[in-house]
């Protein structure tokens, strides 16, 4: 339909629903506003890869892991990451990628970040075994998976994230389609935050049981963040400026989750639904106190709870967690579908994810109503800088 045509009449035609209020056209300053989301961009190229400490996290994500197919040796995975440096280039910036069959969808990047990562099969496949870092492999099974093959592991992953989820589905199409003789794609996984402009930009987010998630989380491009997330290179001199990604998909029971109240609920994690605030506590970010008991003597925040069991035992094993939800089709018969991408990124799984995960694997009081059913782990390769290409350090 023209412009002409909708001001000129089509409006009443279509009516009061939908595209009745023709916001983008008849009101100049909305126009303007929704043109800023989608020119945005955040720059891809520097040390560190962006997409991580990127603040606040765009609105949807799809991360891909995909597998090298046999014949891939170390010139094929230079090829793969050369290609994707100079595509991640463009399309960061709102530029077509190269061979873009379809540019125009390229000229709203809406803060695209794509973040590269390479998976504990790659070594040996390139023939460097030694040099993959000792926290590079599959994490141990615990009890309370139920892993599907379908999401779990991968030799490269790509991280998509964009305040607009067509640039998403097209950055995504346009980075596999450039290399899909070499790869095959083990499994795609698309999740969602609130879209932008929706909230203060900044508000923590909440997942699909309602509560306020990622309140204790180092400060992206702080100090503590730098020490906690960033490869300092002392076991493998090329990680230097990259590192780990641990991708959990967490299903969970809605319709169990559902039937228990809300202070069971609050309970179970340790804070309160309407703020976030600790139990002991009366906003968001108050300390929690963990010694405080009510007046029979029982503690306020349950030692059961999630909040309890996931805190850190020391300094040193704290983790960056970004998670997005995801909400898919129910499979026949079944009413939902839905969880949490548990993204965390920190410097080593073994020393600070893994502790975290082995306590809540133990107990966790939300265990009831989640369930693990993907795992993967990834080394995420240090950034790009000067004309160089993702993974040249482990490369060359
Ligand atoms: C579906 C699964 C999960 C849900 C719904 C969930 C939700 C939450 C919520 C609501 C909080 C409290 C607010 C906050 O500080 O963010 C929290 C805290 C936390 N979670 Fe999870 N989480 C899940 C899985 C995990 C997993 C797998 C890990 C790591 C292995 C983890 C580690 C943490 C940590 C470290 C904290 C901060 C604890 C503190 O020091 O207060 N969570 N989570």
């Amino acid at each position: 339909m023209s412009r002409r045509r909708l001001l000129g009449g089509g409006v009443a035609a279509l009516g009061a629903a939908g595209v009745g209020a023709a916001t983008g056209y008849a009101i100049a300053g909305n126009r303007a506003e929704e043109a800023v989301v989608g020119s945005a961009t955040i720059p891809w190229r520097g040390v560190h890869q962006a997409g991580i400490d990127t603040v606040p996290p765009q609105a949807h994500s799809m991360f891909v892991g995909l597998n090298l197919q046999d014949r891939v040796g170390p010139e094929e995975l230079i090829g793969i990451l050369k290609v994707w440096t100079e595509d991640i280039g463009r399309l960061t910036t709102g530029a077509p990628a190269l061979a873009d069959t379809e540019a125009e969808l390229a000229l709203l990047p809406a803060r695209l970040t794509v973040t590269v990562g390479l998976g504990p099969g790659v070594f040996d496949a390139i023939g460097l075994p030694d040099r993959r870092p000792s926290w590079l492999a599959p994490l141990p099974a615990f009890e309370i998976d139920r892993l599907e093959p379908e999401f779990t592991g991968g030799d490269l992953l790509i991280q998509v994230c964009s305040d607009d989820p067509v640039t998403v589905a097209h950055a995504v199409r346009v980075l596999i389609k450039n290399v899909r003789s070499l790869v095959t794609i083990a499994w795609t996984q698309r999740g969602f935050r609130r879209s932008r402009g929706t909230e203060e930009s900044g508000t923590t987010m909440r997942n699909l049981m309602g509560q306020v998630d990622g309140t204790v989380n180092p400060t992206a491009g702080g100090t503590d963040f730098d020490a906690l997330v960033w490869d300092d290179g002392s076991e493998q001199s090329w990680m230097e400026h990259g590192t780990s990604m641990v991708l959990r998909r967490i299903r969970i029971e809605m319709d169990t989750w559902d039937e228990l109240d809300r202070p069971g609920r609050e309970e179970s994690m340790g804070r309160t639904l309407d703020t976030g605030a600790p139990l002991t506590g009366t906003s968001e970010f108050d300390e929690a106190d963990f010694d405080a008991t009510d007046r029979f003597g029982i503690p306020v925040i349950p030692p059961s709870s999630h909040m309890a069991r996931a805190r850190h035992t020391r300094d040193g094993e704290r983790i960056f967690r970004r998670a997005y939800n995801y909400d898919d089709p129910p499979a026949p018969g079944e009413l939902s579908n839905s969880g949490l991408l548990f993204a965390s990124y920190q410097r080593d799984v073994l020393t600070q994810f893994l502790p975290i995960q082995q306590r809540l694997d133990e107990f966790d009081a939300l265990n009831r109503w989640t369930t693990p059913i993907g795992s993967a782990v990834f080394a995420i390769l240090p950034g790009v800088v000067d004309g160089g290409y993702l993974g040249q350090s482990l490369l060359e």
